[in-house]
């Protein structure tokens, strides 16, 4: 595995954004910014042969700061809604910044993905840092994290995320990269085969917020349990899916651990991934609000054009105390890996 930096343009306040390629030994190589940790690019082979870019992205930095959907980004403090950006913690209620209709979404109006972050290039991994100061977009406690990207000759992409806090706090990491293995810029996903390791996943209200009710897949188009194109069951009359436009909603992950979640593929690339998570749950995104813009490399991008597979703690956990718990106290050690592999059908 190798590092390369070089400046890739600058904020509108001044700040420089740089771009870090890590290849590895058969020439695939990862893109990754310090503004946001955004994964900007993923370049690995196709059933030709050829290198394919599996990831969208833009060109420069005004149109990741301009443009709304977390392309490629690290999110946080917390991923996904807090219904109406309040929570109680140990008696004291905490109002967040509120940026998705009555609800706070994704960290809030500035979150992770607008920082730019400390670099460090170690051997053989890429660590950004950033500490979080008390009272950041509404949440308590200064919280001071690593994120670390590394990029292995087996074609595994690792993230890494570490967390610790001084003060009781609230902590849901998750990466919004939106895939398209068809390579970006080519149009829609929904021919991709799509499976996932989940008998349950957890029902949305009509603004996207889960309603704390956990459902079986069984017999819904939930059931993603045996691979099926993802356009399949889509526009299925679902309450569910109608009020996420699509799939837009928490999957309930089978097992612990770092195991195998999901498989998504592309018959037309060959381009298989298979993605593991430390992580209790993923949110199966099928880029229902990416509105119409342009993309990398004088691409076009639109609904549907990439599949975000969002593995994180279940959205507004903080409301519903069946979900597993993202209170994070002083003293422990947040940690949560994810891994994208990248291997030919
Ligand atoms: C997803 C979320 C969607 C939408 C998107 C950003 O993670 O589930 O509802 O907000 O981010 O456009």
């Amino acid at each position: 595995m190798s590092v390369f930096g070089k400046e890739f343009g600058k904020t509108s306040d001044g700040r420089t954004v740089n771009l870090y390629r890590i290849t590895n030994e058969n020439g695939a190589y990862v893109e990754v910014l310090d503004y946001g940790c955004i994964l900007h690019a993923i370049c690995v082979p196709n059933k030709d042969g050829a290198l394919t870019d599996v990831c969208l992205g833009y060109d420069t930095v005004a149109e990741y700061e301009a443009n709304d959907g977390y392309l490629g980004a690290f999110v946080g403090r917390h991923a996904n809604r807090i219904g109406e950006g309040k929570f109680t913690l140990n008696g004291v209620n905490y109002s967040l910044a509120v940026n998705n209709g009555p609800n706070h979404l994704h960290g809030g109006l500035k979150g992770f993905d607008r920082v730019v972050w400390g670099t460090c290039v170690a051997s053989d991994r890429l660590i950004f840092s950033h500490t979080s100061p008390d009272g950041d977009e509404g949440y308590p406690g200064n919280l001071m994290m690593t994120v670390s990207y590394s990029f292995d000759d087996t074609n595994t992409l690792t993230l890494s995320y570490d967390a610790v806090c001084d003060q009781d706090t609230v902590v849901n990491f998750t990466n919004h990269c939106y895939f398209n293995l068809n390579g970006q810029g080519t149009g829609t996903v929904t021919d991709h085969l799509l499976q996932v390791n989940a008998d349950e996943f957890t029902e949305n209200d009509e603004n996207c917020l889960p309603t704390g009710k956990i459902l079986s897949v069984e017999g819904t188009p939930f059931d993603f349990r045996k691979a099926k194109p993802i356009g399949r069951d889509i526009h299925a009359d679902d309450v569910n899916l109608k009020n996420g436009s699509g799939y837009d909603h928490n999957f309930i992950l089978s097992g612990e651990g770092l195991r195998d979640v999901a498989v998504l593929t592309s018959e037309k690339t060959g381009i298989v991934m298979t993605t593991r998570t430390t992580q209790p749950g993923v949110q199966v995104y099928t880029a229902n609000f990416l509105t119409d813009r342009r993309g990398k490399n004088d691409t076009h991008y639109g609904i549907r054009d990439g599949i975000c597979l969002e593995t994180q703690h279940y959205p507004d956990a903080v409301h519903h105390p069946h979900f597993p718990t993202v209170v994070l106290k002083p003293g422990e050690e947040y940690h949560q890996e994810t891994q994208y592999v990248f291997t030919l059908k």
